[in-house]
């Protein structure tokens, strides 16, 4: 079995830069090295080279319009080349990328192959304000309102993103961890009806009844594949410091790691994206460290790494 492994280093989705070294803390963490153990033949395609615009005037409020498009574009269309790759050789993917607002290609590339899938959303944030109701016009904030079909109609046409459409119904998307909802977003979870899960409802059912509910909603109808988009922030910033949009009272460790356990039993995650690591906003080295290795982390478990261990039937036990 084997992975490929994309970084995507860009800092445009918001005004504080640093995510950008996103990837490369990752890898420094050890990343490669841990696949390799998993018994993964492990393809690193490296970083990608965004082209970065000097011009880019705000589109209402929305910030570096133009070069998070084309970021978007650059990376969606590496995404439909490697889950190419993956249909060809049965390969399972994974990929990298820094500020979440380049989930709109990542997802959006995984879909022109996979138009079934289903997107699993871990964030303390929904990310799913338009450019109207942001209130801070950051595009991290609002890659989700780029895919939903049912907001197609309240989505302006932004400049850098008219290579892209709205390709994912309410229904396949479920939210885990949220804890910092805008009122705009509020109400579009509401109105669509979208599954979520607050912290609040991790307290109330359990992460492991927060599990099967939310595979009985993708996954009851029928089995498909699972787009995970992983932010950092979903856990308490006690854990991952090093992130730019912090908010308290997150996962624990083990509710993090349990979701992508979970996730890798199903046999269905194609694709992953593990976004918003900030080195430059860890207040020292081993905040840093500490966050770039809870991402090897969880990236190792949505993969197959076990808590309880695992053996090769071959090997004698000395
Ligand atoms: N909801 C806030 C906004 O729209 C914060 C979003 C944070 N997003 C993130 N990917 N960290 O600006
Ligand atoms: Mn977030
Ligand atoms: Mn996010």
């Amino acid at each position: 079995q084997s992975v490929a492994v994309l970084g995507a280093p860009f800092s445009r989705g918001q005004k504080r830069g640093g995510v950008e070294h996103g990837p490369k803390v990752i890898r420094d963490a050890g990343l490669i090295d841990r696949l390799s153990g998993l018994d993964y033949s492990v393809h690193d395609f490296g970083d990608l080279n965004f082209r970065h615009l000097e011009k880019d005037e705000p589109y209402m409020d929305v910030k570096f319009p133009r070069n998070v498009g084309g970021a978007n574009k650059m990376l969606s269309s590496a995404v439909i080349l490697n889950v190419l790759l993956y249909l060809t050789y049965k390969t399972c993917l994974r990929l990298s990328s820094s500020s979440h607002s380049l989930a709109i290609g990542s997802v959006s590339g995984h879909a022109q192959q996979c138009p079934d899938l289903c997107l699993i959303w871990v964030d303390a944030h929904a990310d799913v304000n338009t450019p109207m109701t942001s209130p801070s016009g950051n595009l991290h904030g609002q890659p989700v309102a780029f895919m939903l079909k049912e907001l197609q109609d309240k989505m302006p046409d932004i400049p850098g993103f008219s290579w892209t459409k709205p390709f994912l119904s309410s229904r396949d998307l479920v939210y885990i961890g949220l804890r910092d909802v805008d009122p705009g977003e509020h109400h579009i979870l509401k109105n669509l009806g979208i599954q979520y899960f607050t912290m609040r409802d991790i307290d109330r059912l359990g992460i492991q009844r927060v599990m099967e509910v939310t595979f009985d909603h993708l996954l009851s109808r029928k089995q498909r594949p699972i787009h995970l988009s992983f932010d950092i922030d979903a856990f308490d910033p006690s854990l991952a410091p090093a992130t730019g949009t912090p908010v308290n009272g997150g996962l624990t460790y083990r509710e993090g790691i349990y979701i992508t356990e979970e996730i890798h039993n199903t046999g269905l995650l194609s694709v992953m994206d593990l976004v918003e690591v900030n080195p430059v906003l860890g207040a020292n080295p081993e905040a840093v460290e500490a966050t770039a290795s809870l991402a090897v982390d969880v990236i190792a478990s949505a993969l197959g790494q076990t808590r309880e261990g695992a053996h090769v039937s071959i090997v004698e036990i000395p």
